[in-house]
C-alpha cells in the first residue's frame, strides 16, 4: 500500500522577509504518515507546520526536497484529490450556510449533487451540525465554523485528512467534540494529519506525533514512547516497611509509602525482578504504571536540549527518533 504522505528532506525559504534576509522555514523535514494514523505535527506558532502543509498540498513551492501524496508528486490533481484539507484561520463566506460549503466544496471536487446531498447530510450529521446546516455561517461560533469545516473537508470521502490547527480559538467543550470526531474517523479507518500549537490537547488524540521547532524536527514517535519516562514505575497496592529497600541491582526507590511506590528500575528488564522482589517481601500488587510526562514537557526539554547542545531526550523505545543537538534532517 502506498504511503499517504511522505516528505524527504524539506526545505522552504521564504524571499523578502525584514532586512531581505528570508526567513527559513523548513529545514530538511522528512516525516512519513502511515496508513490508518493519526499523525501530529506539534509545534509553536511560527514553527513551520502550515508551511509543509502548504507544500505537501502544492499551495506554496518548497526552495529543496520533495513531497509525495500516496507516492504521487502533490502537482498531480489525482494525488490531491484523495486530500480533505480545513485550512487554518479559514475565511469562511459569513452569508453561506454550513449546508452551502459542504456542497460547494463538494461541487469543487467534482461530485454530482444527489452525491453531495446524501454524503453531506451524514457528514453534517457526524459532525453535529445537522440542526444548524441552514443557518449561515457568520453566526456560528468558532467551534461550530470548524465543524462544519470538518464536514467540508470529508465531503468526498478522502483518504486522508489535513487539520490546520483545528481546535484553535475552540473552546473547551467544542475542542472535545472535535477531538471526538477525529477519534471515530480513526475508528473509521482514516489516515490525518493535524497540526497543533497545542500539545498537550492532541496528545490524546495522535497515534504519532513530530514536533517540529523552527523549521526544524526535533523527534518524532509514538505518543506513548516520547511521554514515557524510560525506567520509571509507578507500583500501587501494600506494602510493608522492609519494600522500601530493594537491592540496588534491581531498583532505586523514589518515593514509599504503604499504598504507592515509585521506583527507578536498574536496567529494561529488572521491573520482573522488583515485583518479584517486592512479593517476596509481602507485598500484593494491585496496579503497575510506567511514569510518563506530558508532550509540553517534552517539547521543552527538546527545545532546552537544542538550545544547549546536550544531546536528545532519553529515548524509551527503539521506534522514537531523537536527534543529536543541532542535527538538522
Ligand atoms: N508568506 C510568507 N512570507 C514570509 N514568511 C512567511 C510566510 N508564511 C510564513 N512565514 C514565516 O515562516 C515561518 C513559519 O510559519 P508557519 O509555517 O505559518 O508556522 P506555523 O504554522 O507553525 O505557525 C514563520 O517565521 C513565518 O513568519
Ligand atoms: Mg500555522
Amino acid at each position: 500500500m502506498t504511503i499517504p504522505l511522505r516528505t524527504t528532506s524539506l526545505s522552504k525559504t521564504y524571499h523578502g522577509g525584514i532586512g531581505g534576509k528570508g526567513v527559513q522555514a523548513l529545514k530538511n523535514v522528512s516525516l512519513e504518515v502511515h496508513s490508518g494514523e493519526i499523525f501530529g505535527l506539534l509545534g509553536p506558532n511560527g514553527a513551520g507546520k502550515t508551511t509543509l502543509v502548504k507544500s505537501i498540498l502544492n499551495i506554496i513551492q518548497q526552495t529543496s526536497g520533495s513531497c509525495e501524496l500516496f507516492g504521487l508528486p502533490p502537482s498531480n490533481p489525482k494525488a490531491r484529490q484523495k486530500v480533505g484539507y480545513l485550512q487554518e484561520n479559514h475565511r469562511f463566506r459569513r452569508n453561506m450556510t454550513g449546508r452551502g460549503l459542504v456542497t460547494l466544496s463538494g461541487r469543487l471536487s467534482g461530485m454530482k449533487d444527489p452525491e453531495i446531498r446524501e454524503r453531506g447530510e451524514m457528514l453534517l450529521e457526524k459532525v453535529g451540525m445537522l440542526e444548524w446546516a441552514d443557518v449561515k455561517i457568520g453566526k456560528y461560533s468558532k467551534g461550530m465554523a470548524q465543524r462544519v469545516g470538518m464536514a467540508q473537508a470529508l465531503i468526498h470521502n478522502p483518504d486522508l485528512l489535513i487539520l490546520d490547527e483545528p481546535t484553535d480559538g475552540v473552546d473547551p467543550v467544542g475542542r472535545a467534540e472535535i477531538a471526538k470526531i477525529i477519534r471515530d474517523l480513526k475508528a473509521e479507518g482514516k489516515t490525518a494529519l493535524i497540526n497543533s500549537h497545542a500539545l498537550a490537547e492532541v496528545e490524546n488524540i495522535c497515534d504519532r506525533v513530530a514536533i517540529l521547532n523552527q523549521g526544524s524536527v526535533l523527534t518524532i514517535g509514538n505518543v506513548s514512547d516520547l511521554t514515557a519516562i524510560g525506567l520509571e514505575y509507578s507500583i500501587s497496592g501494600s506494602f510493608a516497611e522492609t519494600c522500601a529497600q530493594p537491592p540496588a541491582e534491581i531498583a532505586t526507590i523514589i518515593s514509599f509509602s504503604s499504598k504507592e511506590i515509585v521506583a527507578r528500575v536498574a536496567n529494561d528488564d529488572a521491573i520482573d525482578s522488583l515485583t518479584d522482589w517486592l512479593r517476596g517481601q509481602g507485598a500484593s500488587i494491585r496496579s503497575l504504571t510506567q511514569s510518563s510526562r506530558s508532550l509540553e514537557t517534552v517539547f521543552l526539554e527538546l527545545v532546552e536540549n537544542a538550545r544547549t547542545g546536550v544531546g536528545g531526550i532519553r529515548p524509551s523505545a527503539d521506534k522514537t527518533q531523537v536527534l543529536p543537538a543541532g542535527e538538522e534532517r
